[in-house]
């Protein structure tokens, strides 16, 4: 595999095709609120932001950033951006309440009407159809622990891509399943919080087969739709040349993308995991080919590099995280490396044979404020948005098929755990007023996009 190189600081604008898809990213319960609005009936993070200690400051998303409601406003700053598409996620609990069942037609009047917003302000929208908001009354049934989860996202999916398929052609089924498997239940520190590695293999298996099942569902509906899957994935470095700790980052590589390719790409679940984990699959015939099903299109979301060492006695996959000294790291204590993005973007070209790949997420969360004019002076996020644009540059100059770059995030939002305050957004959210303000990372990327733009 091509060696990364150090990235430049100015991005490479000519790299990119002249196509290339500029984008800013969200998802639905991080920023829409209005959660018992138009039959919205909750989801499991409603439940786990009750759940006292879960959330810092108790924060929830009942009122997020309002988006609900100031949609045309928020389009209005993606215009503003100069932006070509926006990869938003549909609320499963707004459209299918129960989580399967009825179809509650105005929950899909919203996407309906954002989505014509989209379109007439030149902005195509890229649907991620589950990030996260599993229906609450399907946990009730054992959620993604149960195989039926999987079928019911399939169909929730269908009545979503029938109802907007004539104007939305790119689709992803999941966010960042593996958040959503080790993190929610595994970790215990997303929804539903569980800590329990039966449970959090059987949810991994069942996303992914929701995930084939969902991208046949789609295809159905919308005859030419482009699908694809989004995952997140971290190069892994061991701390030391001893043997254990080689073997330590061959097992958090597994864990963090093995687990989550291999499948995908028809290598099947990697062997040495699953004999790590001991847990036996649900497998059902036919199920393999159904989780391979060829794709459109791969999103990967990177944030940050992992070091790893041995840990015999930490939980599976026995690997403990090394915290670098001397390294530059945003406000979530993420190290910072650009060079990872590059590393990841070509090991999917190279090693799964994507041929169409986007960065779907990329950004950095640091404690912005406004100063006394008003204005929001980001720099680290600059710095942070340069490097990896730089780093995308150079996988496209060494191959990488990168058809579109998606900032996370759009806005400040509901960070899950960490509540309001980490912000990752290109525009400033103050939550007492929602005004919002345009930060200097976001004018950083609107003269990238012009610069890119009239340079095509
Ligand atoms: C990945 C998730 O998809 C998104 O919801 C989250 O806010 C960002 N990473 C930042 O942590």
């Amino acid at each position: 595999m091509s060696e990364p190189t150090a990235p430049r600081t100015a991005p490479d604008l000519a790299a990119f095709p002249p196509a290339f898809a500029w984008g800013t990213a969200t998802s639905a319960y991080q920023i829409e609120g209005a959660v018992a609005e138009d039959g919205r009936a909750p989801s499991i993070w409603d439940t786990f932001c009750r759940v006292p200690g879960a959330i810092d400051n108790a924060d929830t998303g009942d009122t997020a950033c309002d988006h609900y409601h100031r949609w045309p406003q928020d389009i209005a700053l993606m215009k503003e951006l100069g932006t070509d598409s926006y990869r938003m996620s549909i609320a499963w609990p707004r459209v299918v309440p129960g989580g399967d069942g009825p179809v509650n037609t105005a929950g899909l009047d919203f996407y309906d009407r954002l989505v014509d917003g989209l379109l007439e302000a030149g902005i195509t929208p890229s649907v991620t159809l589950y990030h996260w908001d599993l229906p609450q009354a399907l946990q009730d049934r054992g959620g993604w622990t149960s195989r039926e989860t999987a079928e019911h996202l399939a169909a929730y999916a269908s009545a979503v891509a029938g109802r907007l398929g004539d104007r939305v052609g790119t689709w992803a089924t999941l966010n960042e399943p593996l958040c959503s498997a080790w993190i929610g239940h595994l970790e215990g520190r997303m929804a539903p919080g569980l800590t329990d590695l039966t449970a959090a293999v059987r949810a991994s298996y069942h996303l992914l087969l929701g995930h084939g099942l969902t991208t046949a569902a789609v295809r159905a509906a919308v005859p030419g739709a482009r699908v694809g899957l989004v995952t997140n994935h971290s190069t892994v470095t061991p701390a030391s040349g001893r043997p254990e700790d080689l073997a330590a980052a061959a097992r958090m590589d597994g864990h963090g993308n093995r687990w989550w390719l291999d499948p995908v790409y028809g290598k099947g679940f990697p062997a040495d995991m699953r004999e790590l984990y001991g847990v036996e699959l649900p497998e059902k015939p036919g199920d393999p080919e159904t989780i391979a099903a060829p794709l459109d299109w791969h999103g990967l979301n990177y944030y940050f590099p992992v070091t790893v060492a041995d840990d015999p006695e930490g939980p599976v996959p026995h690997a403990r995280e090394v915290r670098l000294p001397d390294v530059p790291r945003t406000g979530m204590d993420w190290q910072i490396e650009a060079a990872g993005l590059e590393t990841l973007l070509l090991r999917l070209t190279e090693e799964y044979g994507v041929r169409e790949l986007y960065v779907t997420e990329n950004g950095s969360a640091f404690p912005d404020t406004a100063g006394p004019d008003g204005a929001v002076h980001d720099p680290d996020r600059v710095r942070y948005l340069e490097q990896h644009l730089a780093a995308c540059a150079n996988a496209v100059r060494k191959g990488a098929p990168l058809a579109g770059y998606y900032a996370w995030s759009l806005l400040d939002n509901f960070e899950w755990a960490y509540g309001y305050d980490k912000r990752f957004g290109l525009v400033h959210v103050d939550y007492a007023t929602q005004e919002r303000t345009v930060k200097t990372s976001g004018r950083r990327y609107a003269e990238l996009i012009r610069a890119h733009r009239e340079a095509r």
